[in-house]
């Protein structure tokens, strides 16, 4: 009789039990604890300075999970070509970019060009009085901001970056009192989110300071109540734009007997259907976003901002809309993809985590820009990887026939069942119940 499990409890002050203690905890909601245990266990490192840095990189950490680390081959960026590292546990997407680069190093590769570099931050505040003083202020103001975020800009200006502009936006018809103060950063090789932020909050001490101060104020007008200041992760100035292109006869043979024309108009079509139609441009863009989460997680780069700012930057024209566009002249095919990148090549993960380090050593070491020229190129590789199979072959071959080998391992099948299943199921359609039936039988025979 499997254990009675409690899982109701409240756990107080578990952050600060040592991790042992925490994994002896939350096993108690597994069926067998100690099982359960030995498990995440045997997922820690064996050099304990190595899991020290990992368990140190967040907060309750119990133990190590693993997502594949390969790498999608031969993508050609302006010339050059790299190895591109990529971590991700959705086994279709590496084959698919990798033969997507493969297809477009043989014409020319892609172009990409960082279109804006400028970061975004925001204090939100409340403030009570005549809006023609703040405006007969502002150039003040903004100096006395500069001055007071002195200390934490100087490094970032050496690098050749900083704060860039401050707008006062006036919100005061949609909230009372509610005024932005937005302010424009250039972060360089980093994310820069620690850089703005502190920034930030030290505009906020000294907006409360300024009309604390001000001679232009009168009494009741001497208090702003800061709401927050934060880091927007919505970037549309910070874009980088991929491409490739190519004549139709360089299309010729993708499918059957298709020409480059006929395929390159069904392509457009399929692009046209997601600028169109929200549920097919979001699995679209989904496919864009396989390639570049995988490349920004395994350079340590934070992907759900990412993420963030390309979904807002996809609903920029009022509806949510592919990311791609396509572009069919007399007898050329051109593909881009546009799209927003906060990442950085310095400072937080990317430097601490040690296979992110290698990563970006195995791209060459790129600043910042090259980084994000090469993260679009993956993401419209295997955007394009995935249109070409959906109007041509469709995606299920491909997708089974890597989900086979999940199947096979699930079952634990042994390397001579996997290669009469492998063999087997080229004529066969994969589902989880045909290949476990098919395993079954090779046993009872
Ligand atoms: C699967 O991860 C991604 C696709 O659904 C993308 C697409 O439909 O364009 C294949």
């Amino acid at each position: 009789m499997p254990r009675r499990r409690k899982r109701d409890f409240l756990i107080r002050g578990f952050s600060k039990l040592l991790k042992e203690d925490k994994l002896k905890i939350v096993s108690e909601l597994m069926d067998n604890q100690v099982e359960a245990m030995e498990l995440m266990k045997s997922f820690w490192l064996s050099d304990k300075s190595k899991q020290k840095v990992f368990d140190e990189f967040s907060e309750n950490t119990l133990s190590n999970f693993y997502i594949p680390y390969g790498v999608a081959p031969n993508v050609v960026v302006n010339g050059r070509t790299y190895h591109v590292p990529v971590v991700i546990e959705e086994s279709s997407v590496v084959a698919a970019a990798s033969s997507s680069s493969r297809f477009w190093s043989e014409r020319g590769g892609f172009k990409a060009r960082v279109i804006g570099v400028e970061k975004i931050g925001q204090v939100h505040f409340l403030w009570n009085g005549k809006k023609s003083k703040l405006v007969k202020v502002l150039d003040s103001l903004k100096l006395y901001l500069r001055e007071a975020a002195m200390d934490i800009s100087k490094n970032m200006e050496e690098r050749g970056g900083g704060i860039t502009d401050f707008e006062l936006l006036d919100f005061t018809k949609k909230m009372d009192n509610y005024y932005q103060l937005k302010v424009s950063f250039n972060t360089v090789d980093s994310m820069g989110a620690n850089f703005i932020n502190s920034c930030l909050e030290e505009f906020a001490s000294a907006l409360k300071e300024f009309f604390k101060t001000h001679e232009i104020f009168s009494d009741n007008e001497r208090e702003c109540e800061i709401i927050m200041s934060i880091l927007s992760n919505y970037t549309p100035n910070n874009i980088v734009k991929a491409w490739v292109e190519c004549d139709y006869n360089d299309l010729n043979g993708i499918f059957n007997e298709m020409t480059g024309e006929q395929f390159a108009r069904k392509f457009q079509m399929a692009v046209k259907i997601a600028e169109t139609d929200i549920y097919r441009a979001t699995t679209h863009n989904k496919g864009v976003f396989n390639g570049v989460d995988a490349v920004a997680i395994a350079t340590g780069n934070d992907f759900r901002a990412i993420e963030a700012a390309g979904h807002a930057y996809a609903t920029k024209d009022g509806s949510y809309k592919s990311l791609t566009k396509v572009f069919l002249t007399e007898n050329k095919f051109r593909y881009e993809l546009t799209m927003p990148m906060s990442l950085g090549t310095v400072g937080g993960l990317t430097s601490l985590h040690p296979l992110a380090k290698h990563s970006l050593e195995m791209l060459g070491n790129p600043k910042a820009k090259e980084l994000m020229m090469i993260v679009a190129s993956v993401g419209l590789a295997s955007n394009f990887a995935a249109i070409r199979s959906l109007v041509t072959k469709g995606i299920q071959i491909g997708h089974m026939k890597m989900h086979l080998f999940n199947i096979l391992n699930h079952v634990e099948a042994t390397k001579d069942e996997k290669e009469k299943a492998i063999e087997h199921f080229v004529t066969h359609r994969v589902s989880h119940g045909a290949v476990k039936k098919f395993i079954q039988t090779l046993r009872e025979n």
